[in-house]
């Protein structure tokens, strides 16, 4: 095969879930389960559903990094949980956790930066630089956390911070022009997919003009 060539493919027979079920019970699961592995061949549907996800001129500039080796999870972890709090100290000057306020909506990302370390795999999503290169990524990325929630297996979105970023290129051989966009830790949850909550899509739309509310509000 040579490097332009595209191929077609059925959808996986594991991936019966109804896109309704997966779109609303998907959510951001952080209590990965270290000891129950996903297999080599989820991870692979779960990337043949980003491959399918829609980008500019279907040039396809995202580009996976995956990391399954434990070792090499627990040294991402660790640099996992400096960026974490990296990215408190700028927002909110927080150097821990007692830093943080009773209700605030930090306290669950909080435990992520503890747990990422176990995840029993970890997806980095960069780009190939384009101009259109976040916006050619993110529709792969929701479709690999759909994928993902088809498959019972959790994930969560999540970002890093510029004082790490150098060395998470060089750990990983990463080329420097390569954009990177997010990470998302996955692994079957302990605990369960809980309901989530979202605004109203009458508060979130407009309807004919700015400001005007559509027919169902
Ligand atoms: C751009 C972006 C950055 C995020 N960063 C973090 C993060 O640093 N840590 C974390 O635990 N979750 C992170 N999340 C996950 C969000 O907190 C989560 O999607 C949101 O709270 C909704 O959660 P729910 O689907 O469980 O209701 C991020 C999500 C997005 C889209």
């Amino acid at each position: 095969m040579n490097d332009n060539e595209m191929i077609r493919l059925e959808p996986p027979g594991s991936l019966d879930m109804a896109i309704g079920e997966a779109m609303f019970t998907q959510r951001a699961i952080r209590r990965l389960d270290p000891d129950r592995p996903i297999t080599d061949g989820q991870l692979r549907t779960i990337l043949d559903a980003g491959s399918k996800a829609p980008s500019g001129a279907n040039m396809q500039p995202a580009r996976f990094l995956v990391i399954r080796d434990r070792e090499r999870i627990r040294e991402f972890g660790a640099l996992y949980h400096e960026a974490w709090w990296a990215k408190r100290r700028d927002e909110y000057g927080w150097s821990d956790k007692a830093d943080i306020p009773e209700g605030s909506p930090y306290r669950m990302p909080a435990l992520l930066a503890d747990e990422m370390v176990n995840a029993p795999a970890v997806i980095l999503a960069f780009s190939l630089p384009s101009g259109v290169a976040a916006a050619s990524t993110f529709p792969a990325v929701q479709n690999i956390l759909l994928a993902a929630r088809a498959l019972g297996i959790g994930t969560v979105l999540t970002t890093l911070h510029p004082q790490v970023m150098e060395r998470v290129h060089a750990m990983f051989g990463v080329p420097q022009e390569m954009a990177f966009h997010c990470c998302i830790p996955l692994g079957f949850p302990r605990g369960r997919f809980g309901p989530t909550v979202r605004f109203p899509t009458s508060r979130t739309t407009s309807w004919n003009d700015w400001g005007n509310p559509p027919p169902w509000t």
